[in-house]
């Protein structure tokens, strides 16, 4: 069992934020190392991004398990509790001013609704530039919400919405 605290440069122009280490991340101790992980990755090539050239960190910084008892067990993950998410918090805001990217992108609903505070639907929101200021920051951060990568895996025509996100993430760095 590992602590996942994030991958990449403290140097990013662009921090991407997912809901949570599952299995294989917390196996590893890097974020996004599984399925989802690889579509991840090949995402951000599109756009000439890399997980060395990206800062990738997620909402919180453990795995969240149906059986903590049990962390070799496959399936067993579940979604952060509230309180695992505002224990992680701070950790999260730390890296955020830290790094102090130009954009962070959420992955799937969790970190969008957490660091939004709001409960649209990421069908809604995903692809409509927001801001974000971490706890204790001296600006907005601009914050492009986007599906996971996960839900392109069930749902490949999501695919078309996430290209034309990260489009939209290029022309904003070359702006
Ligand atoms: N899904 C996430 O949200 N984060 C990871 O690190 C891996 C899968």
């Amino acid at each position: 069992l590992n602590a996942v605290p994030g991958v990449g440069s403290y140097e990013a122009k662009v921090m991407f934020v997912g809901e949570g280490p599952g299995f294989d991340e917390d196996h590893k101790g890097e974020p996004f190392v599984g399925k989802s992980g690889q579509l991840l990755d090949k995402i951000m090539e599109s756009i000439g991004l890399s997980r060395r050239t990206v800062f990738i960190a997620n909402i919180v910084k453990c795995h969240p398990m149906k059986d903590s008892s049990n962390p070799e067990a496959r399936g067993n993950d579940r979604p952060p509790s509230p309180e695992e998410i505002a224990a992680c918090r701070p950790y999260l805001d730390e890296q955020i001013r830290r790094i102090n990217p130009r954009v962070i992108v959420t992955l799937g609903a969790v970190p969008a609704h957490v660091l939004l505070a709001t409960d649209a639907p990421i069908s809604k929101i995903r692809g409509q530039w927001r801001s974000y200021r971490p706890q204790g920051g001296d600006a907005d951060i601009k914050l492009l919400p986007t599906f996971h990568p996960a839900a392109l895996l069930r749902n490949p025509d999501l695919k078309r919405d996430v290209w034309s996100d990260m489009k939209s993430l290029r022309e904003h760095l070359a702006s």
